[in-house]
């Protein structure tokens, strides 16, 4: 997508054909900086340090990541050390794994002097895959939203709420959840989008709003436990979020907070889709219940971060000195409350048999 004008994706392959860059997206919105990977550690460190994040983009970076460790040492024990350092860096989103398997089975079979080129590719593939799965998430959206437009009076807009950066920064373009919003708005339908600010890192405020600002799509950042109000008032027609994990029967693990939206939304008759690329779904748990579920660091609870009025970017601490403070960083919402999944191969119901029979390549193995 475009920042001023000018046509970006959360990560590349630099001009000199091999470091990585990526959008540091822990200075946003306040700046818009590119950092150069140019090891596995720092592929890793990326990860951990949410330099970059959102299940798809930690995907791509893990793979690239493996490219990077190839260059160096391109031996099996090179290999299994790339994995084991990228595996550990977050646990909820399931898409690292599936990328670093992705990257095994390409590069395992390979003579180590053909592995560092080849793990470009296919990590070049991953990113371009992800690109066009979010398109394809995109239509089957729109579909969603169009049928909502007919029931607005002339000049009204179609309120969207999202949870959370499921954006074209949370992936490689487009994202998961916006990409129908960002198609919906292209076509002129007339589109609002209430973001959660999604504390504590406030990836809502920061990332989704930044996002939306730059491609012109009209929204309102609203703090957290505003969405229930929201939709007693009919003020949402649709709730769309991302997730980082789904699990065989369509539970759903996505950032903190998304449950209370879902469960805000049932009780409310609002629909509740999750938009996610199929990389982010694992066939090998049936019950969300049993996804590891992070937990961070207590600073990102007791503290926040802003720029202040003269423009220095401060950290300052809202709890008292010495609370305890629990930072658990997703939830999990039962497949029941979720109205449909949105995938690349249509609108599922979130449940076994729907996601079995639209990937059974990926259910079988
Ligand atoms: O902890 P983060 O910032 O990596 O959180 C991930 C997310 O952005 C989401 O949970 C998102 O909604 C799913 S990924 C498109």
């Amino acid at each position: 997508m475009k920042v001023d004008g000018r046509h970006f994706c959360s990560i590349w392959v630099d001009s000199d054909g091999w470091t990585v860059a990526a959008i540091d997206q822990r200075r946003l919105p306040h700046e818009f900086v590119v950092a150069k990977l140019t090891s596995c550690e720092d592929a890793a460190e990326a990860i951990r340090s949410m330099l970059v994040r959102g299940a798809p983009l930690i995907g791509a970076t893990a793979a690239y990541g493996v490219a990077l460790a190839m260059r160096r040492d391109a031996s099996d024990a090179a290999l299994e050390r790339a994995c084991s350092i990228l595996i550990a860096t977050r646990p909820t989103a399931i898409n690292l794994k599936w990328a670093l398997d992705e990257m095994r089975k390409a590069l395992s079979p390979l003579s180590p002097s053909a592995r560092a080129a080849s793990a470009y590719v296919r990590a070049d593939e991953i990113a371009e895959q992800d690109v066009a799965i979010n398109q394809a998430i995109g239509s089957h959206g729109l579909n969603l939203i169009e049928a909502i437009a007919p029931r607005k009076k002339p000049g009204e807009a179609i309120n969207i709420l999202t949870h959370c950066n499921a954006g074209w920064l949370a992936t490689v373009d487009w994202g998961t959840a916006t990409a129908p919003i960002y198609l919906a708005h292209n076509r002129g339908l007339k589109i609002h989008v209430w973001v959660d600010e999604t504390r504590p890192r406030n990836q809502g405020a920061s990332l989704t709003a930044w996002e939306l600002s730059h491609h012109g799509v009209p929204h309102t950042v609203v703090a957290d436990n505003t969405g229930g109000h929201l939709m007693q008032h009919g003020m949402v027609d649709l709730v769309i979020t991302g997730t980082d994990r789904v699990t065989a029967n369509g539970d759903v693990c996505n950032k903190i907070g998304t449950y209370l939206k879902a469960l805000a939304a049932h009780d409310n008759g609002v629909p509740f889709y999750v938009a996610l690329p199929s990389p982010t779904i694992d066939f090998s748990i049936e019950d969300g219940r049993q996804i590891p579920i992070e937990q961070r660091a207590a600073e990102e609870v007791a503290t926040m971060t802003g720029r202040t009025q003269d423009g220095r970017i401060e950290t300052v601490r809202i709890v008292p000195d010495g609370s305890p403070v629990a930072n658990y960083a997703f939830d999990v919402t039962p497949a029941r409350l979720v109205s449909g999944l949105i995938t690349e191969r249509g609108v599922l119901q979130a449940e076994h048999e729907a996601l079995a029979g639209a990937f059974g390549e990926r259910a079988d193995r």
